[in-house]
């Protein structure tokens, strides 16, 4: 993945928490960088052409990389539920909504949502609009870069009960994190929630990445296809909501083994789950 004759740029390693990636011994690292020797982040060859990698991403997988994620009604069921007969159901926002694998399982479940959704990847909303279940009446579903683009532009402020950020917030440069809730805020109703689901730091995921060398910056790092990751240790969701004007409601990281059989391996899988409110 690296252009030939880049700079050699020497990063520090990320700091793990005690005992998150025992496999992962405290070293310096050796990274080609495409852009410059300094180690900016934002400017990363694959933070700056993440729209387009993610593109290209859905130009190749389609819909079929994700699963549905039919986890999220029973575990936040109070949040997307609205018991009251006559009301009109809750307004949810999904930001980054890929191939729609978040925001179909909810409308299914909570059939009187109306759901708002964005990606910046073109590809990815069109597959959304030529889903089965795709609904002009029930959905809003727009092209939009969440960390540039104005949200106002296509949702009105305010009017929004629940923004869901379904493994997105890892897709994008940690420079770039509170931009997107800022803009968050702008559409959230005064009483309204982010519902946060992401990957957690001593994931498996981030140790290969690791020991591959293709880290960007601390917790943050490009895959084979171009596309970004970053890891969330709780302190660090934490305080990226509260300087963000949320108050932490819930915030915790869920782990897993999971055994490859076939293969023979074990892999630690770990993601944060964070319930924010606006504050
Ligand atoms: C891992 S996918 C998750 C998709 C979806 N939330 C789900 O539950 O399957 C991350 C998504 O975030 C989108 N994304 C990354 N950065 C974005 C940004 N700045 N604005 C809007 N979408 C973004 C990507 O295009 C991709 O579809």
């Amino acid at each position: 993945m690296h252009a030939a004759g880049a700079p050699l740029v020497t990063a520090f390693p990320a700091k793990w928490p005690v005992n998150s990636a025992p496999r992962v011994g405290r070293r310096y690292l050796t990274i080609r960088c495409w852009t410059s020797l300094s180690n900016d982040t934002a400017n990363h060859h694959y933070s700056r052409r993440s729209q387009q990698y993610w593109d290209k991403f859905y130009k190749l997988h389609k819909n079929k990389f994700f699963k549905d994620r039919h986890y999220l009604e029973k575990d936040w069921r109070s949040y997307f539920d609205d018991e009251i007969e006559s009301s009109n159901g809750k307004v949810v926002l999904e930001v980054g909504c890929g191939a729609g694998n978040t925001i179909f399982p909810l409308i299914d479940t909570f059939p009187k949502l109306y759901v708002h959704a964005c990606d910046f990847s073109p590809k990815a909303i069109s597959l959304v609009k030529s889903h089965e279940n795709y609904s002009a009446e029930k959905m809003n579903v727009f092209v939009c870069d969440a960390a540039k683009d104005d949200l106002c532009a296509n949702v009105m402020p305010f009017t929004v009960d629940v923004v869901t950020l379904i493994f997105t917030l890892s897709a994008v440069s940690p420079c770039k994190m509170a931009s997107i809730l800022e803009n968050c805020k702008q559409v959230l109703k005064q009483n309204g929630y982010i519902l946060l689901r992401d990957y957690a730091v001593g994931d498996s995921a981030q140790v290969k990445l690791h020991d591959r060398n293709q880290m960007i910056s601390e917790n943050f790092y490009f895959r084979g296809d171009g596309t970004c990751s970053f890891y969330f240790s709780e302190a660090y969701a934490s305080t990226l909501f509260q300087n963000a004007g949320f108050a932490i409601v819930d915030i915790n990281t869920y782990c897993k083994e999971i055994t490859n059989h076939s293969r023979n391996i074990t892999m630690q899988r770990r993601w944060i789950r964070g319930i924010f409110g606006r504050s």
